[in-house]
C-alpha cells in the first residue's frame, strides 16, 4: 500500500531536528509533504514564503519530499493532498500532552486520517526553532542546529 504523509509545522525556521524526522519519514512513506503552516498566531520571524523557500533548499536532496505552504485546517490540507497520515515529532515527554490533544482533535475532524509519531536522534531532542532564533539573535553559534543556508538567513 502506497501511503502519502504530511509533516506539518511552523518551521520558523526548519532545523536539523525537523530534517531528522523528515529523513526517517521519507524512508517509510511513498511521499512526504512538508506542510508549512502560515500560523499568524505565532507571529513567525520569517514570512511563509521564506519558510517554504528555506525548507525547499534544505530538503532538495530528497526525491520523495515536497514542501508546500498552507493557511487552512491541517486536516483539510491533508485530504486535499490525498494523504492518509499526519506525522508529528516527539522530542520529550513534555511534547506528549499537546501532541495527544492535537491528534485527538484531528481524529475527531476526520477519523480516516491517522497521526503517527516519530522520535528524532538524541542529539536533536532539545532543539526548537525559537531557541535557535534566540541564540542567533544574541550572536551565539547555531551551526549544530541548522543547515548553512538557514544560518545565513538567521544572521542576516
Ligand atoms: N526538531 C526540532 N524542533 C522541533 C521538532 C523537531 N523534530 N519538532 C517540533 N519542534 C519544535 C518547533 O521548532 C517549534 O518550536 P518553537 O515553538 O520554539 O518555534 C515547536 O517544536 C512546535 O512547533 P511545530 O512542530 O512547528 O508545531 P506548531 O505547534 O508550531 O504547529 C501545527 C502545529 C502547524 C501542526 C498546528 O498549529 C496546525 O495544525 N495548524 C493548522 C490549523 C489547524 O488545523 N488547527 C487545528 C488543529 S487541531
Amino acid at each position: 500500500m502506497k501511503i502519502k504523509a504530511v509533516y506539518p509545522g511552523t518551521f520558523d525556521p526548519i532545523t536539523n531536528g525537523h530534517w531528522d524526522i523528515i529523513k526517517r519519514a521519507a524512508k517509510l512513506f511513498e511521499q512526504v509533504i512538508v506542510a508549512v503552516a502560515a500560523n499568524p498566531s505565532k507571529a513567525p520571524r520569517f514570512s511563509l514564503e521564506k519558510r517554504v523557500e528555506l525548507a525547499k533548499a534544505v530538503l532538495r536532496d530528497f526525491d520523495n519530499v515536497i514542501v508546500r505552504g498552507f493557511n487552512c485546517l491541517l486536516i483539510d490540507f491533508t485530504k486535499q493532498n490525498n494523504a492518509q497520515v499526519i506525522i508529528r515529532g516527539l522530542r520529550a515527554v513534555s511534547d506528549f500532552e499537546y501532541e495527544f490533544q492535537l491528534a485527538g482533535m484531528n481524529r475527531n475532524l476526520n477519523p480516516e486520517i491517522e497521526t503517527i509519531f516519530l522520535t528524532p536522534a538524541t542529539e536533536y531532542t532539545y532543539i526548537s526553532s525559537s531557541l535557535v532564533r534566540e541564540i542567533a539573535a544574541l550572536g551565539g553559534p547555531i551551526d549544530d542546529f541548522v543547515s548553512p543556508i538557514v544560518r545565513v538567513a538567521l544572521t542576516q
